[in-house]
């Protein structure tokens, strides 16, 4: 039954775009998965959008339709994706030297993979110090910059006749840096564009150029993009959704599944020490200090959200939070995360957890990637504009409200997503309460 009228939602026709800056192990595990999903050659394993459902209504209604067809999505078959890099590699030889999907299968993916051919970059070795590419645009100016990335959209939906596209950031973590002057409204942002603000990142340029037409963004990185007054005003005036940050897919993906457990029980922490090992060009990339401190702030902000010292001093006040991430060849896209997280219970007496991860960092990105694509153009033919709270469960530091603090609680994430579309198509919210079964 429904608790008020649903939302007014565009429909889904024709094809969706699909803009990645970056075209490395993350976009063409994902690209691939496209293609042999559109073959039978695989399945979205790790797609909430696709796999997922949504109960409604009481438990005893038995009402669990696929989140695929409770509201509509556009359906994987009809996205087409066009990206950039500062390699030339078409994305048949970015996904072969990535190294993460076999070559047994890429071959037989290879005609649409090697038709997809990235565009010149918008590159600043300031930004990302360790990659040095051939395939990057030559303007005399920041906005020269954000106006040939417009023609390249303009160019990129004409070829490919899609109807509606949506950015998605899948290049390389950027140095960190903060918000300055630059950023703080948009008229500075782009007199700062006109004149090559060296604080103005290629990944905002991109960002710019984007939201400027009228296309959600959402950033994979951990690095500071749209979350800054400047677009943020942008995406307003626009009446476009904005998201990120950072994927969450492997070790703090395991963080906020063990911390709100832990609290749940009221049981102590000490010290949590998560390290990793990877080899792909993005433990490379991460290689560098200033890149690098992009991710340890993400990467370190879930625990301290989770565990609200400020409401129990007795359990969270005083515990030790390191994150490291050493770049190690031979591993390649085959990450490994290890936690050793120090424990007390009852009396105060220690206990410990190991968590060794085994993953694959694309093959738990690529999931995301698709995922955010299809909700992000569903918040848009939605009318929802701004920041994408509700999206938090798929980043490592989701964007939130100035008021509030981030939701970083995965169980809670999803109820918050699951509700939003419930919300949209006029559902009852799911409280859990279950009185009325007792009654
Ligand atoms: N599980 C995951 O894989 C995961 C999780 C969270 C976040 N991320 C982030 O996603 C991003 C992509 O990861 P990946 O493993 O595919 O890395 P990758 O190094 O394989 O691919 C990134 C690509 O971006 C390109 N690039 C760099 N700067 C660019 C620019 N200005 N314009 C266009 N292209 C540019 C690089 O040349 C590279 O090919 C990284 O920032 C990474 O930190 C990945």
């Amino acid at each position: 039954m429904a608790n008020h009228e649903s939302v007014q939602i565009a429909p889904a026709e024709g094809k969706l775009g699909v803009l990645t800056p970056g075209m490395g192990a993350v976009t063409t595990t994902f690209i691939a998965g496209l293609e042999a999903m559109k073959r039978g050659l695989g399945k979205p394993i790790g797609s909430l959008s696709q796999l997922g459902t949504i109960r409604l209504g009481k438990r005893t209604e038995g009402r669990s339709p696929a989140i695929k067809d409770f509201v509509p999505l556009a359906g994987a078959e009809d996205l087409v994706v066009g990206g950039w890099d500062i390699f030339e590699d078409n994305a048949y030889e970015a996904a072969v030297k990535a190294g993460v999907l076999e070559t047994a299968l890429l071959d037989q993916l290879k005609a649409p993979l090697s038709a997809i051919r990235p565009m010149k970059a918008v590159f600043d070795q300031s930004f990302v110090t360790r990659l040095h590419g051939p395939n990057v645009k030559n303007a005399k100016s920041k906005m020269e910059s954000a106006e040939m990335v417009m023609d390249d959209i303009r160019q990129f939906k004409e070829k490919n006749g899609v109807s509606r596209m949506v950015m998605i950031w899948c290049g390389s973590t950027e140095v960190f840096h903060q918000a300055s002057a630059v950023h703080q409204t948009l008229k500075d942002f782009e007199c700062g564009l006109q004149k090559n603000d060296p604080e103005i990142s290629p990944s905002q340029i991109y960002a710019y150029a984007a939201l400027k037409m009228g296309i959600p963004h959402a950033n994979g990185a951990p690095h500071m993009t749209t979350d800054m007054p400047a677009l943020l005003e942008l995406a307003r005036q626009m009446n476009v959704p904005v998201s990120g940050k950072d994927y969450k897919s492997g070790q703090t993906f395991m963080k906020t599944l063990v911390a709100p457990g832990l609290k749940s029980r009221m049981l102590g922490l000490r010290g949590w020490f998560s390290t990793n090992i990877l080899g792909n060009r993005d433990g490379e990339v991460l290689d560098d200090p200033g890149s690098f401190r992009s991710k340890e702030v993400t990467k370190s902000s879930s625990l301290e959200y989770i565990l609200q010292k400020n409401l129990y001093p007795d359990l969270y006040s005083a515990y030790y939070h390191k994150v490291r991430i050493e770049y190690y060849p031979p591993r390649g896209d085959a990450k490994e995360g290890w936690d050793n997280i120090d424990i007390f219970g009852w009396l105060g007496y220690p206990m410990q957890i190991k968590i060794n991860f085994l993953c694959r960092d694309s093959i738990l990105a690529a999931p995301l990637v698709l995922d955010l694509v299809l909700f992000m153009d569903l918040a848009q033919r939605a009318g929802m504009r701004g920041v994408q709270e509700w999206l938090s469960f798929y980043f490592k530091g989701p964007m939130h409200a100035p008021e509030v603090y981030p939701e970083h609680d995965i169980f809670i994430q999803l109820m918050k997503l699951k509700n939003t579309l419930r919300w949209m198509r006029g559902e009852d919210l799911i409280t859990h309460l279950g009185l009325e079964y007792y009654d």
